[in-house]
């Protein structure tokens, strides 16, 4: 009888978030395996690593505060070897982007095929693409006179926000929103959806 794979699997229960700013989706992600000691327990899932490029950013604070290690990135180095050895090192088997401003090098995408996954601020393919972050998106949403607006989750490919579509939650977008506050709809919506989907996807 052949054995399953396991060590595969267990391997992709080891998440690395890649974040740039706040890190208010990394903390939720956080939040939520750590608060369901059956995930962590009998599925063995949890955040094993903060990856990020902003020596400024938040979610180093946060990373601290967890007790999660942390990995400051340097993008000469990004660009050469995509930091593999360090993931391996920590057994990363699934690495989740939230609000990460680099491009990910065609190198980490190979080794990590459909285990890397993009959270988007917008309706994709509308409102994608390079220099399509954060605030920029909600005032592109607006300007366009669009009706509603929401989130993408999905797999990372070669292309900025190109790559298989995951899921889609929306919103109205009133005519008295401004960025700011179509931002604040727009991340209560990723709060309360990226965790489970990232489960779906370790299960
Ligand atoms: C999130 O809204 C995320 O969708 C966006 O950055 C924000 C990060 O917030 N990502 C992009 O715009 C990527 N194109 P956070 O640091 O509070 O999680």
């Amino acid at each position: 009888m052949i054995k399953p794979n396991t060590t595969l699997q267990q391997e992709k229960k080891h998440i690395a978030i890649f974040a740039s700013g706040a890190g208010s989706n990394a903390q939720k992600i956080i939040d939520y395996f750590t608060s369901q000691p059956a995930l962590q327990k009998e599925r063995r899932a949890k955040v094993a690593l903060i990856v990020c490029n902003n020596p400024k950013a938040g979610v180093l604070k946060i990373a601290e505060k967890e007790n999660i290690p942390s990995l400051l990135i340097e993008r000469n180095k990004f660009y050469e070897d995509g930091y593999l050895s360090e993931l391996k090192n920590y057994h990363i088997g699934l690495i989740v982007l939230a609000g990460f401003m680099w491009k990910v090098p065609a190198e980490l995408i190979q080794s990590y095929q459909n285990k890397i996954i993009n959270i988007h601020p917008a309706l994709l393919p509308k409102f994608g693409g390079k220099n399509m972050y954060g605030n920029f998106v909600h005032e592109a949403v607006i300007k366009a006179g669009e009706k509603e607006s929401g989130i993408t989750i999905h797999y990372v490919d070669e292309i900025y926000d190109h790559g298989k579509i995951i899921f889609h939650a929306k919103c109205r977008v009133e005519e008295d929103d401004t960025p700011q506050s179509l931002a604040e709809k727009i991340h209560a919506l990723e709060h309360k959806h990226y965790s489970s989907i990232i489960e779906k996807i370790i299960t």
